[in-house]
Protein backbone atom coordinates (compact mmCIF):
# COMPACT_ATOMS: atom_id res chain seq x y z
CA UNK A 1 0.00 0.00 0.00
CA UNK A 2 1.30 3.44 -0.89
CA UNK A 3 0.57 6.29 1.51
CA UNK A 4 1.49 9.84 0.48
CA UNK A 5 1.69 12.51 3.18
CA UNK A 6 0.92 15.78 1.48
CA UNK A 7 0.08 19.40 2.11
CA UNK A 8 1.19 22.33 -0.02
CA UNK A 9 1.55 24.31 3.18
CA UNK A 10 5.02 24.07 4.69
CA UNK A 11 5.86 22.93 8.20
CA UNK A 12 2.60 21.16 9.03
CA UNK A 13 4.29 17.89 10.02
CA UNK A 14 4.53 15.88 6.78
CA UNK A 15 8.05 14.63 7.45
CA UNK A 16 7.41 14.10 11.17
CA UNK A 17 4.40 11.91 10.45
CA UNK A 18 6.10 10.16 7.52
CA UNK A 19 9.14 8.97 9.47
CA UNK A 20 7.16 8.00 12.56
CA UNK A 21 4.41 6.21 10.65
CA UNK A 22 7.07 4.36 8.63
CA UNK A 23 8.87 3.40 11.85
CA UNK A 24 5.66 2.23 13.49
CA UNK A 25 4.65 0.09 10.49
CA UNK A 26 8.09 -1.43 10.34
CA UNK A 27 8.05 -2.15 14.08
CA UNK A 28 4.69 -3.90 13.57
CA UNK A 29 6.39 -6.30 11.14
CA UNK A 30 5.76 -4.74 7.72
CA UNK A 31 8.38 -4.21 5.05
CA UNK A 32 8.51 -0.43 4.66
CA UNK A 33 10.15 1.93 2.18
CA UNK A 34 10.18 5.68 2.83
CA UNK A 35 10.34 7.87 -0.27
CA UNK A 36 11.55 11.43 0.17
CA UNK A 37 9.72 13.31 -2.58
CA UNK A 38 10.76 16.71 -1.25
CA UNK A 39 13.72 18.52 -2.89
CA UNK A 40 14.57 19.79 0.64
CA UNK A 41 15.48 16.19 1.48
CA UNK A 42 14.29 16.31 5.11
CA UNK A 43 13.57 12.58 5.40
CA UNK A 44 17.02 11.87 3.97
CA UNK A 45 18.47 14.29 6.54
CA UNK A 46 16.60 12.40 9.25
CA UNK A 47 18.13 9.13 8.05
CA UNK A 48 21.59 10.70 7.84
CA UNK A 49 21.38 12.02 11.42
CA UNK A 50 20.83 8.48 12.65
CA UNK A 51 23.69 6.59 14.29
CA UNK A 52 22.02 3.26 14.85
CA UNK A 53 20.95 0.72 12.22
CA UNK A 54 18.29 2.00 9.79
CA UNK A 55 14.74 0.85 10.58
CA UNK A 56 13.80 0.93 6.88
CA UNK A 57 15.37 2.24 3.67
CA UNK A 58 14.87 5.89 2.68
CA UNK A 59 15.15 6.82 -0.99
CA UNK A 60 15.17 10.32 -2.48
CA UNK A 61 12.83 10.68 -5.46
CA UNK A 62 11.83 14.34 -5.80
CA UNK A 63 10.67 13.94 -9.39
CA UNK A 64 7.37 14.50 -11.17
CA UNK A 65 7.86 10.99 -12.63
CA UNK A 66 7.64 9.48 -9.14
CA UNK A 67 4.46 7.55 -9.88
CA UNK A 68 6.19 5.79 -12.76
CA UNK A 69 9.62 5.37 -11.15
CA UNK A 70 8.13 3.78 -8.04
CA UNK A 71 6.94 0.73 -9.96
CA UNK A 72 10.45 -0.76 -10.07
CA UNK A 73 11.85 0.70 -6.87
CA UNK A 74 8.82 -0.19 -4.77
CA UNK A 75 8.82 -3.95 -5.46
CA UNK A 76 8.63 -6.18 -2.40
CA UNK A 77 7.40 -3.68 0.19
CA UNK A 78 4.16 -3.89 2.18
CA UNK A 79 4.02 -0.12 2.70
CA UNK A 80 5.60 2.71 0.80
CA UNK A 81 5.35 6.02 2.61
CA UNK A 82 5.88 9.12 0.48
CA UNK A 83 6.96 12.28 2.27
CA UNK A 84 5.66 15.06 0.06
CA UNK A 85 7.09 18.51 -0.63
CA UNK A 86 5.44 21.81 0.24
CA UNK A 87 4.33 24.06 -2.65
CA UNK A 88 5.61 22.16 -5.71
CA UNK A 89 2.37 21.12 -7.39
CA UNK A 90 3.81 18.81 -10.06
CA UNK A 91 5.60 16.74 -7.41
CA UNK A 92 2.45 16.61 -5.28
CA UNK A 93 0.44 15.52 -8.32
CA UNK A 94 2.87 12.72 -9.02
CA UNK A 95 2.77 11.60 -5.36
CA UNK A 96 -1.04 11.55 -5.55
CA UNK A 97 -0.90 9.48 -8.74
CA UNK A 98 1.37 7.01 -6.95
CA UNK A 99 -0.74 6.80 -3.78
CA UNK A 100 -3.57 4.56 -2.60
CA UNK A 101 -4.13 6.81 0.41
CA UNK A 102 -3.25 10.49 0.87
CA UNK A 103 -2.88 11.77 4.42
CA UNK A 104 -3.08 15.53 4.86
CA UNK A 105 -1.57 16.81 8.11
CA UNK A 106 -3.20 20.01 9.33
CA UNK A 107 -2.56 22.06 12.41
CA UNK A 108 -5.65 22.76 14.50
CA UNK A 109 -6.33 26.23 13.18
CA UNK A 110 -9.02 27.17 10.68
CA UNK A 111 -6.35 28.98 8.63
CA UNK A 112 -4.44 25.73 8.22
CA UNK A 113 -7.58 23.85 7.28
CA UNK A 114 -8.42 26.50 4.67
CA UNK A 115 -4.86 26.33 3.32
CA UNK A 116 -5.43 22.63 2.66
CA UNK A 117 -7.71 23.74 -0.15
CA UNK A 118 -4.87 23.42 -2.62
CA UNK A 119 -4.16 19.78 -1.93
CA UNK A 120 -7.89 19.03 -1.80
CA UNK A 121 -8.17 20.52 -5.33
CA UNK A 122 -5.32 18.32 -6.55
CA UNK A 123 -7.12 15.31 -5.05
CA UNK A 124 -10.35 16.23 -6.83
CA UNK A 125 -8.45 16.46 -10.12
CA UNK A 126 -6.77 13.11 -9.55
CA UNK A 127 -10.08 11.37 -8.76
CA UNK A 128 -11.07 11.79 -12.39
CA UNK A 129 -8.35 9.23 -13.20
CA UNK A 130 -8.30 7.42 -9.86
CA UNK A 131 -11.85 7.16 -8.53
CA UNK A 132 -10.74 4.79 -5.74
CA UNK A 133 -8.23 7.24 -4.27
CA UNK A 134 -8.61 7.50 -0.48
CA UNK A 135 -7.72 10.55 1.59
CA UNK A 136 -7.95 11.81 5.16
CA UNK A 137 -6.90 14.77 7.27
CA UNK A 138 -4.67 14.12 10.28
CA UNK A 139 -4.69 16.79 12.95
CA UNK A 140 -1.12 17.46 14.09
CA UNK A 141 0.14 19.69 16.94
CA UNK A 142 -3.09 19.58 18.85
CA UNK A 143 -2.53 21.14 22.26
CA UNK A 144 -2.49 18.47 24.99
CA UNK A 145 -5.68 18.24 27.06
CA UNK A 146 -7.73 20.47 24.81
CA UNK A 147 -10.65 19.50 22.68
CA UNK A 148 -10.40 20.39 19.02
CA UNK A 149 -11.91 23.85 18.79
CA UNK A 150 -15.38 24.02 17.30
CA UNK A 151 -14.15 26.36 14.56
CA UNK A 152 -11.56 23.78 13.50
CA UNK A 153 -14.07 20.94 13.53
CA UNK A 154 -16.48 23.05 11.52
CA UNK A 155 -13.77 23.98 9.03
CA UNK A 156 -12.71 20.32 8.67
CA UNK A 157 -16.31 19.21 8.24
CA UNK A 158 -16.73 21.40 5.15
CA UNK A 159 -14.17 19.32 3.24
CA UNK A 160 -14.79 15.99 1.62
CA UNK A 161 -11.89 13.95 3.04
CA UNK A 162 -12.76 12.97 6.61
CA UNK A 163 -10.42 13.67 9.53
CA UNK A 164 -8.97 10.61 11.25
CA UNK A 165 -9.96 10.03 14.85
CA UNK A 166 -6.30 9.73 15.82
CA UNK A 167 -4.74 13.16 16.36
CA UNK A 168 -1.12 13.98 17.15
CA UNK A 169 -0.38 16.50 19.91
CA UNK A 170 2.23 19.21 20.12
CA UNK A 171 5.12 17.42 21.87
CA UNK A 172 8.76 18.36 22.07
CA UNK A 173 9.59 14.63 21.72
CA UNK A 174 8.81 14.86 17.99
CA UNK A 175 11.55 17.44 17.44
CA UNK A 176 14.00 15.89 19.90
CA UNK A 177 13.82 12.43 18.37
CA UNK A 178 14.07 13.80 14.82
CA UNK A 179 17.30 15.61 15.67
CA UNK A 180 18.91 12.21 16.31
CA UNK A 181 17.32 10.47 13.34
CA UNK A 182 15.15 8.42 15.68
CA UNK A 183 11.47 7.59 15.81
CA UNK A 184 9.61 8.73 18.93
CA UNK A 185 9.14 5.15 20.15
CA UNK A 186 12.91 4.59 20.13
CA UNK A 187 13.46 7.47 22.56
CA UNK A 188 10.43 6.95 24.77
CA UNK A 189 8.73 3.63 23.95
CA UNK A 190 5.86 4.07 26.41
CA UNK A 191 5.58 7.82 26.01
CA UNK A 192 2.52 9.70 24.79
CA UNK A 193 4.05 10.59 21.40
CA UNK A 194 4.68 6.90 20.66
CA UNK A 195 1.11 5.99 21.71
CA UNK A 196 -0.34 8.65 19.41
CA UNK A 197 1.63 7.29 16.47
CA UNK A 198 0.55 3.73 17.35
CA UNK A 199 -3.07 4.85 17.36
CA UNK A 200 -2.58 6.52 13.98
CA UNK A 201 -1.02 3.35 12.52
CA UNK A 202 -3.81 1.16 13.92
CA UNK A 203 -6.53 3.40 12.53
CA UNK A 204 -4.89 3.34 9.10
CA UNK A 205 -4.37 -0.43 9.12
CA UNK A 206 -7.97 -1.04 10.21
CA UNK A 207 -9.75 1.42 7.95
CA UNK A 208 -7.73 1.58 4.79
CA UNK A 209 -7.48 -1.78 3.15
CA UNK A 210 -4.42 -2.65 1.16
CA UNK A 211 -5.36 -2.90 -2.51
N1 LIG B 1 3.41 17.15 16.82
C1 LIG B 1 4.49 17.93 16.87
N2 LIG B 1 4.95 18.40 18.06
C2 LIG B 1 6.04 19.19 18.10
N3 LIG B 1 6.75 19.57 17.03
C3 LIG B 1 6.33 19.16 15.82
C4 LIG B 1 5.19 18.32 15.68
N4 LIG B 1 5.03 18.08 14.35
C5 LIG B 1 6.01 18.71 13.72
N5 LIG B 1 6.80 19.38 14.60
C6 LIG B 1 7.96 20.22 14.29
O1 LIG B 1 7.54 21.21 13.37
C7 LIG B 1 8.54 21.45 12.38
C8 LIG B 1 7.93 21.17 11.00
O2 LIG B 1 7.59 19.78 10.93
P1 LIG B 1 7.88 18.93 9.62
O3 LIG B 1 9.26 19.19 9.11
O4 LIG B 1 7.50 17.53 9.91
O5 LIG B 1 6.82 19.60 8.64
P2 LIG B 1 6.73 19.45 7.06
O6 LIG B 1 5.31 19.59 6.70
O7 LIG B 1 7.43 18.22 6.63
O8 LIG B 1 7.56 20.72 6.57
P3 LIG B 1 7.97 21.04 5.03
O9 LIG B 1 6.73 21.56 4.40
O10 LIG B 1 9.05 22.06 5.15
O11 LIG B 1 8.42 19.75 4.42
C9 LIG B 1 9.70 20.54 12.74
O12 LIG B 1 10.63 21.27 13.47
C10 LIG B 1 9.06 19.46 13.59
O13 LIG B 1 9.98 18.92 14.53
MG1 LIG C 1 8.90 17.91 5.17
Amino acid sequence: MKIAILNQKGGVGKTTLAVNLAASLSRAGSRVLLIDADPQGSALDWAAARQSEPLFPVAGLPKPTLHRDLGQLGQGYDYIIIDGPPRVADLARSAIMAADLVLIPVQPSPYDVWAADEVVKLLDEARIFKPGLQAAFVVNRKIVNTALGRDVRDALATYSPPALGAAICQRIMFAESAAQGLAVYEVEPDGPAASEIEALREEIMQNYARP
